[in-house]
C-alpha cells in the first residue's frame, strides 16, 4: 500500500500556489526538503555546472514503492497532506505536491528509490513531464533523484539562469542551512569532483557551526536558550458554562527558542547573517528580523545587522505555513508575544553575557562597517534614526543582492595562504565555495575571516579535498566547547586596576584576563544613557537653571520639528520656549549638559527627529525618539577625550560601566571596552 494520495481539488485549491521551480537552487531545495521529509540520516548532493547540468541528491529515507515512484510526479500528489484540516498542522517541510511535477515538467529526471520492505526497488526516467522508462532494480533503502538539463524545453528560462558560480554558491548556502538545522545529519555537496560541503553528524549546533564556518565565528558567537509556555497569552478561554463539555481544550504547548547571536562586536552591512528557522524550516519574517534588531537597539549602531542563528519550535498549530508558494514565508498565530519573546530573550541574553570585546577582533571587524557601501534598501543614514519595520530583505540568497554589494576594502586572502595552515587553522576550513556562499549571504564586517564579495568566488576547490580532511578529523567537538568557554565578560569591569591614561583619552587597566583598554568617553556616555533612560521612565529627571537663558537661532523648518517634540524635551530636562519667530530661550538644560555641548546636543536632537517624520505619530514612537535623545544628551555631557582624570574618577567610572546593561558598546554602537587577553599577549611574547 502506498503512501501518497492525490489531493481532491477542494484541498489543492487551498494551497499558496505559485512557480515552484525558476532556478538550480530552488530544486536543490525541493529535493533536500523531500530528503528531510523522508527522514533520511544522510544525504549527499552533487552538482555539475551549478546545477544547470546536473543536480542529483541521494537520501538514506523511507524511499517509495513503485506506485508512489509513479504518482509522485502527478500534481497535487503528496504523501504528507490528506484533508484540509490538516493544512492547519503541517509539520513536514513539503505538503503541496507540487515540486515533483513541476521539476520533471522541465528537467529529465531520473528517480531511482527502493524502500527496503519490497523485493526491488524502482528505476523510471521522465522527462519534460513525460514518462519514459519504469523498471525494476536492485536498490539499497533511500531514494536518488537526479534532474539534467534545467529548462532545456523552455529556452526563454534557460537564458535567465545566472553565472555557474553564483548558481552553486546558492546551492551552496542552501545545503550550509540545512546541515546547520540538522547538526545529528550528514550533509555533503559535491561539485564536479570537489566537496564543498562535508558535514558528518556531531552532537551540537556549535559544532555544527565550527565545521561548516569555522572556529573564528565560532568564537565570536554566543548562544542562547529559552522557552515560555504559549498558554499564558492567547484568546480568553470561554466561561465553564459556554464550552462545549466534549471539545478537547487546545494545548498550545510552549514556544522553544535557541541559537546562536553574535557579540556586538561582529557587525554586518544588512540583515543576510540572520537565519530563522521555525519548525527547522528556514524562513524569512519581517516581524522577527524586527524583534532581533530591536534586541541590538543602541548596543550596535543603528547602521549595522548581528549575526544571528534562531531557532524556534512550536507547534505546528501556531504557525501557518501555507501563505507563500516557496514555502519561505510564515504567519505566527500569536505574532506580537512571538516578537517580543524574541527579543528579550536575545536582549536577556545579551546583558548576562556582557561579552568583551576582544582587541584584535575589534581591529578586524570595524573598518568594514563603512555605511557609503551599502544598498540603498538598507542604508539608512548615518545618524538616522534607530530601525524600523525593515523591508523584506530576504535572508536565503537573493543574486541581486549580492551584485549590489561591492565590499571590497580588504583583499582576499589568497586561499593557498589560508590552505597552508594545517593545525591551528582548523577552524578556518572552509572551502572557496563556502566561503562565497557565505560572502553571498554575509557580504560585510568579519563573519568568516572577513571575506567579502568576490568576483571570483571558486579559487582552487581542489585544495579542499586534503584540506577537509584535517578540518573535520580535527577534535570538533573540544574546539567548538573551548570557543564558547573562552568568552570574557565584562563582569571584570568591576576588579580592574587602573593603571593610567593613554593621551588622556584612554584608561589602561589590569585584571585577571589580561590588558584592558577603555575609551573614557564613550565609557561615561553609556553610563550617563541608561541613567538618563532610567530618570526618564521614573520621571525623575534632573534638571539645572541656566544663569543665563541660552539663545539658539533655528531654521523655519526646525522649528516646526521643535514644536512637535517640545513635550518630550520638557520630560528630558530641557526647559525651552520660544523667543521670537527663529529663535529659542533655553532656561534650563539635563544636569551636566553645558554652553557650547547644550546648544550642540538641542540642534542633533531636533536634526534627528526630522529625520523619520512617520516614527513621530503614535505613542509607541516616542521610544526611539526617547532613547536618541538620551543618547545626545549622554554624548554632549560625558566626559571628553584629552581629559586628565584621577585614580579615583577612573576607578569610579569602571565601577558604574559594570554596573551597566550593555557596557560592551556606547549608545551609537562603538565599543567602550577592549580586552588585549593575557593569552594573545603570552602569544605575541612567544610564551605559549
Ligand atoms: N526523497 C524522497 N523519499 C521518499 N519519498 C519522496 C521523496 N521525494 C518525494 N517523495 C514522495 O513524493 C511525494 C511528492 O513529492 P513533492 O515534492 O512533489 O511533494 P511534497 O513534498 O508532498 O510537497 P511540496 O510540493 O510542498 O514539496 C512526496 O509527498 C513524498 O511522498
Ligand atoms: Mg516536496
Amino acid at each position: 500500500m502506498g503512501r501518497i494520495r492525490i489531493l481532491s481539488d477542494q484541498v489543492a485549491n487551498q494551497i499558496a500556489a505559485g512557480e515552484v521551480v525558476d532556478r538550480p537552487a530552488s530544486v536543490a531545495k525541493e529535493l533536500l526538503e523531500n530528503a528531510l521529509d523522508a527522514g533520511a540520516t544522510r544525504i549527499r548532493v552533487e552538482v555539475e555546472a551549478g546545477g544547470r547540468k546536473l543536480i542529483r541528491i541521494s537520501d538514506d529515507g523511507h524511499g517509495m514503492n513503485r506506485d508512489d515512484a509513479l504518482l509522485a510526479f502527478e500534481r497535487h500528489a503528496t504523501s504528507k497532506l490528506r484533508s484540509a484540516d490538516d493544512l492547519l498542522s503541517i509539520a513536514t517541510l513539503g505538503f503541496r505536491g507540487e515540486a515533483l511535477p513541476s521539476i520533471a515538467s522541465v528537467a529529465r529526471v531520473t528517480l531511482d528509490t527502493a524502500t527496503g520492505e519490497e523485493p526491488s526497488g524502482t528505476s523510471l526516467e521522465i522527462a519534460g513531464g513525460k514518462i519514459l522508462r519504469v523498471d525494476d532494480a536492485a536498490l539499497p533503502r533511500g531514494t536518488t533523484i537526479a534532474v539534467a538539463d534545467l529548462f532545456f524545453n523552455t529556452p526563454a528560462r534557460r537564458k535567465f539562469l545566472r553565472a555557474e558560480s553564483t548558481e552553486l554558491a546558492h546551492v551552496t548556502a542552501l545545503v550550509t542551512h540545512y546541515a546547520l538545522v540538522h547538526p545529528e545529519k550528514h550533509f555533503e555537496l559535491i561539485s564536479a569532483t570537489h566537496t564543498l560541503v562535508s558535514a558528518p553528524p556531531v552532537t551540537r549546533t556549535a559544532e555544527r557551526i565550527y565545521q561548516i564556518f569555522g572556529k573564528d565565528t565560532l568564537a565570536q558567537l554566543l548562544p542562547v536558550a529559552a522557552e515560555i509556555p504559549f498558554d499564558r497569552v492567547g484568546l480568553p478561554e470561554p466561561p465553564p458554562w459556554k464550552k462545549d463539555p466534549d471539545e478537547t481544550p487546545r494545548k498550545p504547548g510552549k514556544l522553544r527558542l535557541s541559537g546562536f547571536y553574535s557579540k556586538p562586536e561582529l557587525q554586518k552591512l544588512n540583515r543576510n547573517s540572520i537565519y530563522i528557522f521555525v519548525n527547522k524550516r528556514l524562513i524569512r519574517d519581517r516581524l522577527l528580523l524586527h524583534a532581533i534588531t530591536e534586541a541590538y537597539r543602541n548596543v550596535i549602531p543603528p547602521t549595522s545587522f548581528p549575526v544571528v542563528l534562531l531557532f524556534l519550535e512550536m507547534q505546528p498549530e501556531e504557525v501557518d505555513v501555507n501563505v507563500h508558494p516557496a514555502k519561505t514565508e510564515v504567519r505566527f498565530r500569536q505574532q506580537s508575544f512571538i516578537h517580543d519573546f524574541v527579543r528579550d530573550s536575545i536582549r536577556t541574553a545579551l546583558i548576562n553575557a556582557r561579552p568583551a570585546a576582544g582587541f584584535l577582533a575589534a581591529l578586524d571587524n570595524a573598518p568594514l562597517a563603512s555605511p557609503s557601501l551599502m544598498p540603498p534598501a538598507t542604508s539608512p543614514l548615518p545618524g538616522a534614526p534607530g530601525p524600523t519595520i525593515p523591508d523584506s530583505e530576504s535572508p536565503i540568497l537573493d543574486p541581486s543582492d549580492a551584485a549590489s554589494f561591492r565590499l571590497t576594502p580588504r583583499p582576499p586572502t589568497p586561499a593557498s595562504g589560508r590552505l597552508a595552515f594545517t593545525e591551528s587553522a582548523a577552524g578556518n576550513g572552509v572551502s572557496p565555495l563556502v566561503e562565497a556562499a557565505i560572502s553571498l549571504l554575509a557580504p560585510a564586517a568579519g563573519l568568516s575571516h572577513g571575506c567579502a564579495a568576490s568576483d571570483t568566488p571558486i579559487a582552487d576547490p581542489s585544495k579542499f579535498a586534503e584540506f577537509a580532511d584535517t578540518v573535520f578529523h580535527n577534535s570538533i567537538e573540544t574546539a567548538a566547547v573551548e570557543a564558547e568557554q573562552a568568552a570574557s565578560n565584562l563582569n571584570h569591569l568591576r576588579a580592574l586596576r587602573p593603571l593610567g591614561q593613554l593621551r588622556e583619552s584612554f584608561i589602561l587597566a589590569t585584571g585577571e584576563d589580561g590588558l584592558w583598554i577603555i575609551d573614557q568617553h564613550v565609557a561615561h556616555e553609556r553610563i550617563l544613557f541608561e541613567k538618563i533612560l532610567h530618570d526618564r521612565q521614573v520621571e525623575r529627571v534632573q534638571r539645572q537653571r541656566l544663569l543665563m537663558p541660552l539663545l539658539v537661532e533655528l531654521k523655519p523648518a526646525q522649528m516646526v520639528i521643535f514644536a512637535q517634540i517640545a513635550e518630550e524635551l520638557e520630560r528630558n530636562g530641557f526647559e525651552v520656549e520660544p523667543f521670537g519667530p527663529q529663535t529659542l530661550a533655553v532656561k534650563a538644560a539635563p544636569v551636566g549638559l553645558e554652553g557650547a555641548e547644550l546648544e550642540r546636543a538641542l540642534g542633533e536632537i531636533i536634526d534627528q527627529a526630522s529625520a523619520d517624520p512617520d516614527e513621530r505619530a503614535s505613542a509607541e514612537a516616542l521610544i526611539p525618539l526617547r532613547s536618541r535623545i538620551a543618547a545626545s544628551i549622554a554624548c554632549h555631557s560625558a566626559i571628553k577625550v584629552n581629559t586628565p582624570l584621577d585614580p579615583a574618577r577612573m576607578e569610579w567610572l569602571l565601577l558604574e560601566l559594570s554596573k551597566t546593561e550593555h557596557p560592551t558598546s556606547c549608545p551609537h554602537g562603538r565599543p567602550i571596552a577592549l580586552l588585549y587577553s593575557w593569552k594573545d599577549i603570552q602569544r605575541a611574547f612567544h610564551r605559549i
